[in-house]
């Protein structure tokens, strides 16, 4: 059963798992060993955060924690000003960091955290990414781990909202043209 407003089903929750556990794979073969702390986005990355935390294996040492930050408002465009409503509560010099983000578009986000992140000195900063839109991109940021190429579209489930709406979806979703038209328009 689906909301009225979604016109498609872009990635089922069966392959969002499947890419969490590819990613959560690629991190372990990367990071060999090493304690990593994972720096979930919110509110966007709520799910993928949680996910990845528990397809990383039982023995590997992972501390979680979150920053806030906000740049598409209530609407369905970016502002271009990223605002950091949160910030992390641990200190992450010296440590392991993995920007864990639900999405990427224009890259401003992921740029305004990773040039924020690095002047705190961590040991080192890499950035993974579940859903990929690089049809707009104003900043070249560098992403270590990659999950799914997304579709130009307004999407939204999986943590991505519109309108603060659709964040509890299990599946990645388009939503219909009607349902974005008031903010068009
Ligand atoms: C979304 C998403 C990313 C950012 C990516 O957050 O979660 O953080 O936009 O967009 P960009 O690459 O164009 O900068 P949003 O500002 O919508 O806040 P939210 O996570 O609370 O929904």
């Amino acid at each position: 059963m689906f909301p009225l407003e979604v016109e498609s089903v872009l990635f089922t929750a069966e392959e969002i798992d499947r890419t969490v556990g590819r990613l959560a794979g690629e991190i372990v073969a990367r990071t060999a060993g090493a304690p990593i702390l994972l720096l979930g986005i919110l509110k966007g990355a709520l799910m993928f955060t949680a996910d990845l935390a528990r397809a990383l294996p039982a023995d590997a040492t992972v501390e979680i924690d979150f920053l806030v930050v906000s740049s598409y408002g209530s609407g369905s465009r970016s502002s271009g000003e990223v605002r950091l409503l949160k910030d992390a509560g641990e200190r992450i010099e010296g440590k392991h960091v993995i920007i864990v983000e639900d999405i990427i578009d224009n890259g401003l986000t992921l740029a305004y955290l990773q040039g924020l992140l690095r002047s705190r000195k961590p040991a080192s900063l890499q950035s993974c990414v579940l859903f990929d839109k690089p049809y707009n991109r104003a900043a070249d940021v560098p992403i270590e781990y990659k999950g799914l190429l997304c579709p130009d579209a307004f999407v939204v489930g999986y943590g991505l909202d519109y309108k603060e709406r659709f964040r509890n979806l299990p599946y990645l979703a388009r939503l219909r043209e009607e349902a974005l038209c008031a903010d068009i328009a």
